[in-house]
């Protein structure tokens, strides 16, 4: 018999809700709907008018859904699509903008315990990692068709790994002999080079580059933070939770640059270029789990939460 995965914690709700929920009556996207805690949580706070879009690339959330999105009948519409497509899937229900976007990256527990995504180095599975299975490259395919060069710079630019040449001059030795195809094979490479002092948090780290690579995870947060803000109405905000520091400075850097756009050199003394900020930051720093939060739900430890708003 099947284990229900446990039930994923969301990360800094409250927070969230209290930053992002500027309107009551208001219609908001989650473009991250994983088990729907955000979501949830944003229609129980709504008046019964408000309304959540939410949307998940991977098409279990949304299958999952199914189950439970029937209780809040049309204040709830859920979507299979990359949250890039924000535009085309507001559009879809006759949307122009929202009161307020939230992303909360990354992974559900849902996804990370199903050995069957490749997702956790600690079950053994095929190294697919997609989060929408209609992406043609897996995990496996990176592993046993990238040039060496590009394995470590994949280990050591999305997982910041210190031993990522040696790790993929391993995998390009090893690939001669036999194709790397599940968890374990990657697991066992590691485990037979590396003393067991590295191995543990290396190993979390070269299974977050990969998924990251795998479903190019920075560039559609990038473009995401270009084009979302035509989708969300003035005065209303975008909340972004980040697990990753690359991440994070993502959505620090696109949130400055809304709010200061100007390009003109620093040293001429007035702008040439007339751009106009769009935006302003809410939160200057990002917002951490408290200590509490963290020992509720270790996966909070690494969040960060950055809030901006539309002028
Ligand atoms: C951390 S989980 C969200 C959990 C959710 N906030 C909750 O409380 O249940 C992240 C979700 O984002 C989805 N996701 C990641 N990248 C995406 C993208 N580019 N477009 C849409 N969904 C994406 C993943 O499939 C996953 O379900």
């Amino acid at each position: 018999m099947n284990a229900e995965p446990p039930e994923h914690i969301p990360v800094l709700l409250q927070e969230v809700l209290q930053l992002v929920v500027t309107n009551i009556k208001g219609t908001y996207f989650d473009g991250t709907l994983g088990d729907g805690g955000y979501t949830k949580a944003l229609l129980n706070k709504l008046d019964p008018e408000g309304r959540v879009v939410a949307s998940d690339w991977d098409s279990r959330a949304v299958a999952f859904a199914e189950q439970w999105a029937p209780g809040y009948e049309a204040r709830l519409s859920v979507n299979h699509n990359n949250f890039c497509n924000i535009g085309d899937i507001l559009s879809s229900y006759a949307i122009d903008a929202v009161d307020g976007i939230v992303l909360d990256l990354g992974l559900s527990s849902r996804q990370i315990q199903d050995a069957s995504r490749g997702f956790s180095y600690r079950a053994d599975g095929p190294l697919d990692m997609r989060m929408d299975c209609r992406l043609s490259g897996t995990a496996s395919d990176i592993l046993n068709k990238a040039a060496e060069y590009e394995l470590k710079r994949i280990f050591f630019h999305f997982g910041e790994e210190r031993r990522s040449a040696s790790l993929a001059g391993i995998i390009v030795r090893e690939r001669q002999h036999r194709p790397l195809k599940t968890t374990l094979d990657l697991v066992s490479l590691m485990k037979k080079k590396w003393r067991p002092k590295y191995y543990t948090k290396s190993a979390s780290r070269i299974f977050q580059a990969l998924r990251i690579a795998v479903n190019r995870e920075l560039n559609n947060l990038e473009r995401f933070l270009d084009i979302c803000w035509s989708s969300l109405l003035t005065s209303r905000r975008i909340a972004v939770i980040s697990y990753h520091s690359l991440e994070d400075r993502i959505v620090k850097t696109a949130f400055r640059r809304h709010e200061n756009p100007c390009i003109c050199p620093k040293d001429i003394p007035f702008c040439l270029c007339k751009r106009v900020p769009d935006a302003k930051i809410i939160t200057r720093r990002p917002i951490r789990p408290s200590g509490e939060e963290i020992a509720h739900n270790p996966r909070a430890r690494s969040a960060r939460l950055r809030v901006a708003e539309k002028i």
